[in-house]
């Protein structure tokens, strides 16, 4: 396994471009299944979770070409279609799931192993349920897989989701593109992977409205089309490499960037004394003073601050003046990183969903574990300004959700090389 060794050097300075987001390329490839024609998508990720998605798509019979070094997906499914999603594959990646919904929409039924918990929670799939048997689908679970199946094929329906599940949304989204009749989702997520997925959809024919908000209504339509579509710039990815010059200062702009895609982490960025400027190329971060204040965050669904980037701004924190309190509303253990960070100084106090961070003048570097994909990142942040040396072991969590973090960082100016494991 790879390790990852950063050691404090000082500002950063430079550009780091953002790449397409896996959270938007893992419900843009399973929308294959919805037609029979190409779907080409553009800016796509090069990321181990996107070869997991590749991997699962290629066993459910689906054709996935990668091409100019992965940038571009090319797929097609207009042969013969495999509706059962194995364990070996879901277990890998809880994404998978999202093949669920096409392949209900396409074949009338499917069997999709549960994908398991992982680090960061048990991660169940009842607001999936609900809503799919909302649009007229059976579903029972049997030795670990949901067996889902539709009499007469999907019917649209009105459903309004127990919490607004990015993930459901975008299964029940996908699913009644197809359905017969009108959907309406209330309660839906609005993140901006949601408006990606409806964007691509509706230039392959899909009639969409209300994506954004938390109502969606979907016009069912008896087939769909191909097309080309872009993924939208990775919300997370971003907000990550925002932090890197906040924390080490120095002035890094990251190209791409799009302050709509997260305005309210750039409030707390604010509130922590540190600009975000727009220029036509992307955004602009630099700290303001030489101390960062603290700042309290909670996580909630978008528009509100991402749970996905909490670790990350909990190693900001660890050097503010003050004491942070940060609220984990979204998953039940989203916290692995903070003993890790404590090992390298930081005075972090857990208590269930909220963790008390009192700053330090400076982190000292140590070998740390990485245990999940956003808490490895964190404490590469927390590296980068650390004194000394920090090893970053388990780096295989990284290479999930970042494309090459060592070589992005490396050009503004951070000390950080990898070392190839056994
Ligand atoms: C998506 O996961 C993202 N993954 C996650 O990013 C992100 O953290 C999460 O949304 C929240 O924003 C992808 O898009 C591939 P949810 P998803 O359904 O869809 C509970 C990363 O680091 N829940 O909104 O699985 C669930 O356990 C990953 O890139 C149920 O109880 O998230 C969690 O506590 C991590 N029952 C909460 O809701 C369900 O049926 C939010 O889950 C579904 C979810």
């Amino acid at each position: 396994m790879d390790s990852i060794i950063v050691t404090g050097n000082g500002p950063l300075n430079g550009q780091i471009p953002i790449a397409g987001a896996k959270n938007a390329c893992l419900t843009l490839m399973p929308a294959t299944l919805l037609s029979e024609e190409p779907l080409t998508l553009t800016n796509a990720p090069r990321l181990s979770d996107i070869r997991t998605m590749t991997t699962l798509l290629r066993s459910l019979g689906a054709e996935v070409s990668t091409l100019q070094d992965g940038k571009v997906l090319a797929m097609a499914s207009h042969g013969e279609i495999n509706p059962v999603a194995d364990y070996d594959i879901v277990r890998k990646m809880r994404a998978s799931n999202l093949v669920l919904g096409p392949l209900l929409a396409r074949l009338g039924h499917a069997v999709v192993s549960l994908p398991g918990g992982c680090a960061i929670g048990a991660r169940p799939m009842d607001i999936h349920i609900d809503a799919l048997t909302a649009l007229g689908a059976e579903i029972e679970l049997k030795e670990g897989y949901l067996h889902a199946t539709t009499k007469g094929g999907l019917k649209g329906a009105v459903h309004e989701m127990r919490f607004a599940s990015v993930g459901a949304t975008e299964n029940f989204l996908m699913a009644a593109t197809l359905a017969k009749g009108t959907s309406v989702l209330k309660n839906a997520a609005r993140e901006p992977e949601i408006v990606d997925l409806a964007n691509c959809l509706r230039k392959m024919g899909a009639q969409i409205e209300g994506d954004g908000t938390s109502t969606i209504e979907i016009q069912g339509v008896d087939r769909l089309h191909g097309a080309t579509h872009p993924v939208v710039t990775d919300r997370i990815e971003l907000g990550t490499y925002m932090l890197a010059p906040a924390i080490c200062g120095g002035e890094v702009e990251c190209l791409g960037g799009r302050i709509e895609l997260v305005g309210a982490f750039c409030e707390k960025l604010d509130a922590a004394g540190i600009d975000v400027e727009e220029t036509a190329r992307g955004l602009k971060v630099r700290r303001r003073g030489d101390r960062l204040r603290a700042v309290d965050v909670v996580t909630e669904p978008f528009p509100g601050f991402p749970t996905d980037l909490q670790a990350q701004m909990m190693a900001l924190l660890c050097t503010a003046e003050g004491a942070s309190v940060l609220e984990e509303k979204i998953f039940e253990n989203r916290f692995m990183h903070a003993p890790e960070l404590m090992r390298m100084g930081a005075k972090i106090e857990v208590h269930g969903g909220h963790a008390k961070v009192t700053g330090v003048n400076r982190l000292k570097g140590a070998p740390v574990m990485a245990t999940d994909l956003r808490a490895s990142v964190s404490l590469i942040l927390a590296g980068l300004a650390a004194e000394g040396e920090t090893i970053v072991n388990r780096v295989y969590h990284l290479d999930r959700g970042y494309e090459r973090v060592e070589d992005k960082l490396r050009a503004v100016g951070a000390k950080i090389e990898r070392i190839s494991g056994q």
